[in-house]
């Protein structure tokens, strides 16, 4: 067991033997079974950065299976375009993914690439991490995967993989702990580079090493893995539970035309909603639908009424129903409004 040293000190080498034959083992399996994705098959900065983006909270099935990846790279092909693009089509691109302030910091690091390095993507690792939205976790990626620099990057997949191969028993969400799977990492990255090296951890922890399950029998590093019983790590703090919340929106037509508001926050701000209103302001009478969806640690109700002369208050403005698919709007509101005037039988504008 890899105990902390008193105090909590980082120790730079790994608990393990043969870190050559470890990674020459892992290099072999990664050749063999490391899947085709087009972020695998690019050595271009920004079209990685895009990736690894997207991925921070989407799961790959919803980046590649609907299409979002290879919209945004058709409409953004370069940092020269996204730089230059309105905020409005970049909200739209990103729309359904959520977390909208990556969309506004990717186009912030275009403009940064832009404007600081004339348009040639960065490739060390303090200028990667200097751009906005990107991390330690991120910029080591990009470094290794665009420019195959031999540096390290521990997300949660990685970090569970060297947790169990370490058979580290110490919660990992701390910041002893963060520094400690950081060091372990730079230290077994090939000289060579870290673009296989990292793919292959990765690769590891999505399909082999998973959080429920773990298929030891297969895993190419199961013979230099110190974990006596892999699904107990890794540890961490319990997740906060989820608090239910309910969100009165109202459906107000104009004769064509739609009332929306637009988003102040900070999580959502330029997208376009469904107006609130308090429940005193909706008549009694059932809402036309109901939707669920979450959003941090909120699990939200979403009620949609139907209300008749509504007066459009700050921030909001009528929109002809063509308008709508152009604007950018949470996936729920989407949902609502999309399916309302489907079961209306309104017809909307084609995209
Ligand atoms: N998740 C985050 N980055 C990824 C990548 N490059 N490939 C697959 N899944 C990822």
């Amino acid at each position: 067991m890899s105990q902390p040293p008193k105090g909590h000190k980082v120790v730079k080498n790994p608990p393990i033997k043969d870190v050559g034959g470890l990674q020459a083992a892992m290099t072999e399996w990664f050749s063999r079974e490391g899947r085709q994705y087009p972020w695998r098959a690019t050595e271009d900065g920004y079209e990685i950065l895009v990736s690894e983006i997207m991925l921070q909270q989407t799961q790959v099935a919803t980046v590649l299976g609907r299409g979002y990846y290879t919209r945004w790279l058709e409409l953004f092909p370069d940092v020269q375009t996204l730089a230059k693009a309105d905020e409005g089509s970049v909200l739209r691109a990103w729309e359904g993914l959520g977390y909208y302030s990556r969309a506004r910091n990717l186009q912030k690091a275009a403009r940064h690439i832009v404007e600081e390095h004339g348009g040639v993507f960065p490739r060390s690792l303090p200028q990667i991490e200097a751009l906005p939205g990107v991390g330690r976790y991120t910029a080591g990626a990009v470094a290794s995967f665009a420019f195959n620099a031999a540096e390290a990057a521990v997300d949660a997949n990685i970090a569970r993989v060297l947790a169990r191969l370490f058979d580290f028993r110490e919660r990992i969400d701390t910041a002893y702990a963060r520094k400690q799977l950081l060091a372990w990492a730079g230290s077994l990255v090939p000289d060579s580079g870290g673009r296989i090296w990292n793919s292959a951890l990765m690769e590891l922890g999505q399909h082999v090493c998973k959080s429920g399950s773990v298929s030891c029998h297969q895993c190419p590093a199961a013979s230099w893995c110190r974990a006596a019983e892999p699904l107990l790590l890794p540890i961490k703090k319990k997740r906060k539970v989820q608090t239910a919340v309910e969100e009165h929106v109202v459906l107000a037509f104009r004769r064509n035309s739609l009332l929306l508001e637009q988003e102040t926050g900070r999580r959502r701000q330029g997208l376009w909603k469904l107006p609130e209103r308090a429940m005193e302001e909706i008549p009694d009478g059932a809402p036309v639908c109901k939707q669920e969806y979450t959003i941090t640690r909120y699990r939200v109700t979403m009620f949609i009424h139907e209300l008749k002369d509504v007066i459009a208050r700050e921030n909001e403005r009528w929109f002809r129903l063509e308008e709508i698919t152009r604007l950018p709007m949470p996936s729920p509101y989407r949902r609502a409004v999309d399916g309302y005037l489907s079961r209306q039988g309104k017809a909307i504008g084609s995209q």
